[in-house]
């Protein structure tokens, strides 16, 4: 940091650990902001035709590739979707051809798209042993989908339920738990991912959110996303676990952008989009967590460490304004659909500088 006046931080290149791009309009649409502050990400392959096969992952990513804008240096990361009868043969040969950099991991139900996600984890055992074989990492949306079981509690339920016992009998399976929202999440992968390959990814969204934003005056659809924002002592341990710079916890924003008509409706869906301003939040939460120094090691240092990947040569500013950012507008898509921002609580204080 220099002047005293308006703070700085130079930081290696982040990458983003977890994005959803979506596919055609609204990939065109969202992908420069992912592209401005992110060198790589992992792109999720819940596509409403989801992303089964290598064959389909290295097709996606031609889409993305042709979607970055000129001039712009972005590397997409692609992950294939487990299913009940994914083939072990192919996810193994497309890692090791270098196009699918993990396989994601969706209860069936649990989320967007996951209706062809996994009914039981015994359907993909011969999967999972291969990918700890090759080392290839497995991405998991922790939630169980039971419906008696409290929306609230699903994370928590999930870890006692699925991961225990998967990282039982995967002991050396290369696992990240995205977007974790709970301290029993925090905590188990504090203590395991001390001696295992066990990691976390935090969105600023849980950072910056409790449950009670959802309904604060009354529903806010924009709040909404899975797993479910949830109380503050939790919230404040994200924060905590976030800002110690551990190397078990990264970031992946999971900024997950539908159209504000599926979003305000009877039955809108779940996901925040976060890629424009999710950069300068995370700044933000760390500043006020008194833990600036630590944004490179959350951002761009842990995320590459655990993917056995090089640390961006690049370098990126951020810098704290006096003015804070004023009203957020929609994004348009191609086609004339809106896409709305994450609006945090309290205006963002931080942002990208241009020179
Ligand atoms: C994601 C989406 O819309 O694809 N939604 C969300 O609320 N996070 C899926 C997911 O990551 O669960
Ligand atoms: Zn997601």
């Amino acid at each position: 940091m220099s002047n005293q006046t308006t703070p700085r931080l130079t930081i290696a290149r982040p990458d983003d650990w977890h994005v959803h791009l979506r596919d055609g309009d609204i990939l065109r649409a969202v992908l420069p902001y992912t592209a401005k502050s992110f060198a790589r990400a992992i792109v999720m392959p819940n596509l409403q035709s989801p992303v089964t096969t290598t064959e389909k992952a290295k097709s996606y990513r031609d889409e993305i590739i042709a979607a970055t804008p000129a001039g712009i240096k972005f590397t997409p990361l692609m992950t294939v979707y487990l299913t009940d009868t994914t083939n072990s043969e192919d996810v193994i040969k497309g890692h090791a051809r270098g196009v699918l950099t993990a396989a994601k991991l969706y209860p069936a139900n649990a989320t967007t798209n996951s209706i062809y996600g996994v009914t039981h984890i015994k359907a993909i055992s011969q999967v999972l042993e291969a990918m700890q074989g090759a080392g290839m990492p497995l991405l998991v949306h922790g939630e169980v989908t039971d419906p008696d079981v409290d929306i609230f509690d699903r994370e928590a339920v999930f870890i006692d339920k699925i991961l225990r016992p998967m990282r039982k009998d995967f002991p050396e399976l290369k696992i990240v738990f995205e977007h974790i929202t709970t301290q029993e999440a925090v905590d188990y992968v504090r203590e395991e991912g001390a001696k295992a390959p066990l990691a976390a990814t935090i969105t600023p969204h849980h950072l910056l959110i409790n449950r009670n934003a959802m309904f604060q005056g009354g529903i806010r659809p924009h709040y909404y996303c899975l797993p479910v924002a949830k109380r503050e002592k939790h919230r404040e341990v994200l924060v905590k676990a976030a800002t110690s710079g551990a190397g078990m916890f990264f970031l992946g924003t999971d900024t997950a952008p539908h159209t504000r008509t599926a979003k305000e409706s009877a039955c809108g869906c779940a996901g925040i989009f976060s890629a424009p301003n999710a950069l300068a939040l995370y700044a933000q939460v760390f500043d006020e967590a008194g833990c600036l120094p630590h944004l490179e090691a959350f951002a761009s240092r842990n995320g590459p460490a655990f993917y056995d990947l090089p640390v961006n040569k690049e370098l990126i500013t951020l810098e704290k304004i006096d003015q804070p950012q004023g009203d957020i507008k929609p994004i348009l898509t191609g086609n004339g659909q809106q896409i709305v921002e994450f609006a945090p609580p309290s205006p963002s204080t931080w942002r990208i500088a241009t020179s």
